[in-house]
């Protein structure tokens, strides 16, 4: 049977905005602080939400800014951070994740190369590093850390990684200190600082 397979920018789009919001995961919507902040700061300097439907279900997403508005301390020369990108799992196995991030490429021709984050030993399921290099990225740079309050005992290692799409790109760097510090923009984010710790680092380095 053909599938009905549909990728929208639902960036700005009023109809969208619990997408916007929750995104795929269960949490209840609500337009909470540390996301509406950076929503409105990213938005106008080119972050960008895309979904894939399939049969009208929302099954996938990407998210990305020019490294000035990510959700990262991420910095280069032409360069678009992805702040995150999921695809379910019972929608796994179509290569959405790569349609996703054609799509990323596509839409922002003025980029040289484009970054992430990935993880190794975190103990949840997500930014898993061989995923990311399935998807094309490879690893630039890393550091070992130790979460503050959580598992405090499992540590894991934050990788840097890198897409570069034309061949004069210049790869990526980041600011360890303010990684350290975990992300804000989006609270189901594995690597989130919850609003108790303030501007606290919720890791340290080990390595
Ligand atoms: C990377 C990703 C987008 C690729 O999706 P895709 O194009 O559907 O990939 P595939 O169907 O080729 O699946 C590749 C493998 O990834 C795994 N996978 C697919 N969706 C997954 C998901 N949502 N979470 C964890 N693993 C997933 C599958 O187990 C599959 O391995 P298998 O073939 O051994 O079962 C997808 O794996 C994913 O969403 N992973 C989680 C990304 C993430 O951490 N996001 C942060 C959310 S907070």
């Amino acid at each position: 049977m053909k599938m009905d397979i549909q990728i929208l920018d639902i960036t700005g789009n009023q109809r969208y905005e619990k997408l916007l919001y929750k995104c795929l995961s269960p949490i209840p919507f609500r337009k909470y602080r540390k996301r509406r902040e950076y929503l409105e700061s990213a938005i106008p300097k080119g972050f960008r939400k895309k979904f894939l439907f399939l049969d009208a279900q929302p099954v996938g997403q990407i998210e990305y800014a020019p490294a000035e508005a990510c959700g990262y301390p991420i910095f280069g020369e032409k360069l678009v951070v992805m702040n995150c990108i999921w695809v379910l799992r019972k929608a796994k196995g179509h290569n959405f994740g790569r349609m996703l991030l054609s799509k990323m490429v596509e839409s922002e021709r003025w980029a040289d190369s484009f970054a992430t984050i990935a993880l190794e030993d975190h103990w949840s399921p997500w930014f898993k590093k061989w995923q990311m290099e399935k998807l094309g990225f490879k690893p630039v740079k890393s550091i070992k850390v130790r979460h503050k309050i959580r598992h405090v005992n499992e540590p894991f290692r934050i990788y840097l990684m890198w897409m570069p799409v034309k061949q004069n790109a210049v790869s990526p760097n980041w600011d360890e200190e303010a990684l350290l510090k975990g992300a804000d923009f989006c609270m189901a984010h594995p690597l989130y600082r919850p609003e108790r710790m303030g501007t606290e680092k919720i890791m340290e380095k080990i390595e």
